[in-house]
């Protein structure tokens, strides 16, 4: 207890040297701001150095903006400045500069995720890097989920992985259907990246190093013995062993002409078709499998909170998909194919009212590369802007209701969900858009078509979605199910 005591207090201090040194850093000893500025109301007080970082992460259901922001945009409005990790910062909830923020990246802003963030992800990481690099790196990402890929590859590994977690499922059972959920998207993202088979043993050593190395991502940034953040990088670095085994095989093939069944998976294209030096495709692929894992974990895990709310949207899903799996037992099929994934009209309607209400990411990191001006506000060059994507998402004069799950309010306008609505902006926007949107929901509306087929279920345990600032269930989201 003692040691774990001082282990606290050593850590809250080296987090506050942290600090000091990085308000210091930002504030440049210098006045950085012209004394005319215009800035955004708020104030760049709260907590010495670290301001109001605290009570900006407190979390809180995924479904509000939390105590913090609905206090300060009562007190300030939409767009406000505070100290946030020792920084100058806008917070944004207004969805209209949200969105010009996103379009603005690389001209008025760019990708700014703390230090921290980078030291895990690497980097080279997607999320940390910018320019051309990033560019080379997105296209990458672009190619591997195209349209063709999706049809050609992806969904019947989707369909196989689904069918496989749910075949474990046994009626009467209680479990975390988070934890399922993360088993799914991880099987079906380390097949695609690295060729790596659900269940061998480097696929589950790979599996626990990466649920190591995300209660790092999670937590404070305190490099000590018997922290999280500390037990995270040494994770990294076994992670990135097993990714680089991987990646010395690909290049052994490559060099000795042979055409493996690997030749698909993204790390042999990577290493046969770009220049990227081995470090550079090792952040790729981990940060691959971070974005494209504990996101769509996150939207299957809410699709199922909100459809055992919600009676009369699983049973008009349930018809949907009742009546696809007829029809193609009359046409002697068993596999779903494209025309049928089209065909899920409501279910993409449940799709998207997941995505709107369940805040899969709540905000994004990003600092103004010159002085910008909006609506008579002036944000200074280097200023951090934090735009909090939920805003829109859960706007009154927006969505009726919008607390409500209402898949309904998606009909008739299903084909407009695609992040062309402006007021959809789960996956974000601008150059950045996420390149697996398409993907996330193959993987949703399959995941939900063996599901709600197979099983009804309730909740074991009271649970609700979290901001946390990574979304989650506090407690695993328990259920408890039956078969059909
Ligand atoms: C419901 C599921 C998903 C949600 C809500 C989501 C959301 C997002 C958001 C908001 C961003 C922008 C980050 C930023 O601009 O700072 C992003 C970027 C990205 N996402 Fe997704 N994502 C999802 C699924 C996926 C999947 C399945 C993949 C597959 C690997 C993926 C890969 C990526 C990549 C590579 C980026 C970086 C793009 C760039 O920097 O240009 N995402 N995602």
């Amino acid at each position: 207890m003692a040691t774990e005591l001082f282990l606290v207090l050593l850590s809250g201090s080296f987090l506050l040297t942290l600090l000091t040194f990085l308000s210091f850093r930002s504030a440049g000893g210098r006045k950085t701001g012209k004394p005319n500025y215009n800035l955004p109301p708020g104030d760049l007080g709260g907590w010495p150095l670290i301001g109001d970082t605290i009570p900006f992460m407190q979390p809180h259901s995924s479904g509000s903006l939390g105590d913090f922001l609905d206090r300060r945009v009562a007190a300030h409005g939409q767009i406000f400045r505070m100290n946030f990790l020792g920084k100058k910062t806008v917070v944004s909830s207004d969805p209209e500069f949200n969105r010009f923020v996103l379009q603005g990246e690389g001209r008025l802003f760019e990708c700014s995720y703390p230090t921290s963030i980078a030291e895990i992800m690497g980097r080279w990481s997607m999320l940390a890097i910018n320019g051309d690099i990033h560019r080379e790196m997105r296209s990458i990402a672009v190619g591997f989920m195209s349209g063709v890929k999706l049809r050609s590859f992806f969904l019947a590994d989707v369909e196989q992985q689904a069918v496989d977690i749910l075949g474990g499922w046994r009626d009467g059972g209680s479990f975390s259907a988070q934890e399922e959920a993360k088993k799914f998207a991880f099987n079906l993202m380390v097949k695609h990246l690295m060729s790596m088979e659900a269940g061998r043993p480097d696929t589950e050593q790979l599996r626990k190093e990466y649920i190591t190395f995300m209660k790092g991502m999670a937590s404070m940034p305190v490099n000590l013995p018997g922290t999280h953040y500390r037990k995270a990088l040494q994770s990294r670095s076994t992670i990135l062993k097993i990714m680089g085994k991987k990646l010395d095989e690909r290049v052994k093939s490559i060099q000795e002409g042979m055409q493996g069944l690997e030749e698909d998976d993204l790390l042999a294209s990577v290493a046969k078709n770009t220049s990227l030096t081995r470090e550079q495709i090792l952040d790729l692929i981990l940060s691959m499998l971070f974005a494209g894992h504990e996101t769509s974990s996150a939207a299957i895990s809410l699709a199922i909170f909100f459809l055992q709310a919600s009676p009369p949207a699983f049973q008009q899903l349930k018809e949907e998909h009742s009546k696809i799996a007829r029809r193609k037992m009359d046409m002697g099929e068993i596999k779903l194919n494209w025309d049928d994934y089209k065909q899920m009209e409501f279910t993409h309607c449940v799709i998207n009212e997941t995505l709107r209400l369940g805040n899969v990411v709540k905000f994004l990191h990003r600092k103004t590369i010159r002085d910008v001006q909006y609506k008579g506000y002036d944000i200074p060059c280097g200023w951090e802007v934090i735009p909090i994507l939920s805003a829109a998402h859960l706007d009154p004069s927006i969505y009726d209701d919008p607390q409500q799950f209402n898949p309904w309010r998606w009909q008739g306008i299903v084909n407009s969900i695609s992040m062309m609505n402006k007021n959809i902006m789960c996956f974000s926007g601008g150059p950045r858009l996420c390149p697996g949107a398409e993907l996330a929901k193959l993987e949703m509306a399959v995941f939900l078509h063996y599901l709600i087929r197979s099983y009804t279920w309730e909740l074991a345990e009271h649970d609700y979605p979290v901001s946390f600032p990574f979304l989650g269930f506090p407690k695993g989201l328990p259920i408890k199910i039956f078969s059909i």
